[in-house]
């Protein structure tokens, strides 16, 4: 078992050459952005399952590490991007003064979206959210939010049958811009969790939007990673944007670490577990099971997976 893939010859530490042939190894490996590694994760006859490949139905929801994962980044944005804010959150009328509450932004309702709108509305801000899939409007408005409405025709034919967002049209792209530009400029603080899977993660917050934004303000970009959604974030760190700060780290799960690695360990054991054979104790893999055909990736000296072989 392994939180990330297995390092390879091109890495500092080749973890393949301490595996034993045919070992089986489980972990969240990218592989929709690693099939290099894949190859040769074959080569060297390891049976390879890819945790981030989960089928999205609701049997394996206990098996999916990047809902698990998510969830917690999209706690740990709010308290950075609050412990980076130079005001508070909720409203305080005091005698010396009012203190206005904080207009938060989240832009990508998937898990981690979700989970930062709970969290700052918990904390007393007025939070506003934006998705290009139609089902998160509901969601938004369930938590609390407001949903900000780009193109609402577009926005039908944005899900996967995965449940996943699609890469959206030119046209869609420049009135998204448009709609988000205007809406920007009032917000304190920004999270951006936009991703589409095996793609670079979509450009949202522009230069000229940081600028338009308040001295003081921030911007937590979780898909820094996966290139950013803003413009000018920094991987790994936060970037001070003449007075808007970027925060760009992308292992926020990591800072709740006790809470990271029990949920990634036991939707590794929910995905195992069915599969021991409760007398013999042994492990006897159900090739046939959603499961396992969706995450296999590499099985006997060759790539399975054919989501992993149509990666150019
Ligand atoms: P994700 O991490 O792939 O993407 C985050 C969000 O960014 C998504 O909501 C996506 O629609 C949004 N996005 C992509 N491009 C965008 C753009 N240009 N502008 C604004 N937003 C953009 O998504 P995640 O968190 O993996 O969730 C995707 C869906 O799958 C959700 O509906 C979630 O509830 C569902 N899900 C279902 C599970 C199951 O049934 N087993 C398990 C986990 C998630």
């Amino acid at each position: 078992f392994k939180i990330q893939r297995l390092m390879t010859s091109s890495d500092p530490v080749d973890e393949i050459s301490m595996c034993k042939k045919d070992a089986m190894v489980l972990s969240h490996m990218s592989a929709l952005v690693t099939k290099k590694d894949s190859e040769e994760y074959a080569k060297a006859s390891l049976t390879t399952f890819a945790m981030d490949l989960m089928p999205r139905i609701t049997r394996a929801q206990s098996m999916d590490v990047l809902s698990s994962q998510s969830n917690l980044s999209g706690y740990q944005a709010v308290i950075k991007g609050a412990s980076n804010f130079n005001s508070a959150f909720p409203m305080m009328m005091t005698a010396a003064g009012t203190v206005a509450p904080a207009k938060v932004f989240i832009m990508g309702v998937g898990v981690a979206g979700l989970q930062a709108i709970a969290t700052a509305k918990r904390m007393g801000a007025i939070v506003t959210a934006y998705d290009v899939r139609a089902a998160t409007k509901e969601q938004v408005e369930s938590l609390g939010g407001k949903f900000l409405i780009v193109d609402e025709e577009a926005m039908k034919e944005a899900e996967t049958s995965g449940g996943y967002a699609k890469e959206m049209t030119e046209e869609y792209k420049k009135k998204e811009q448009e709609v988000i530009k205007k809406h920007i400029k009032d917000q304190d603080i920004v999270i951006t969790t936009a991703l589409i899977p095996g793609r670079p993660a979509p450009r949202l917050v522009t230069s000229e939007m940081v600028k338009s934004m308040r001295t003081g303000s921030v911007v937590v970009d979780l898909a820094a990673e996966m290139g950013g959604n803003c413009e000018l974030t920094k991987r790994n760190e936060v970037f001070d944007a003449d007075g808007v700060k970027i925060v760009g780290f992308d292992n926020l799960p990591g800072e709740l670490p006790k809470d990271a690695s029990t949920l990634f360990a036991k939707n590794l054991f929910n995905f195992l577990s069915p599969h021991v054979n409760s007398e013999t104790k042994s492990l006897e893999l159900d090739w046939e099971d959603e499961t396992v055909k969706n995450t296999l990736v590499t099985k006997d000296g060759s790539i399975v997976s054919e989501i992993v072989k149509g990666v150019s």
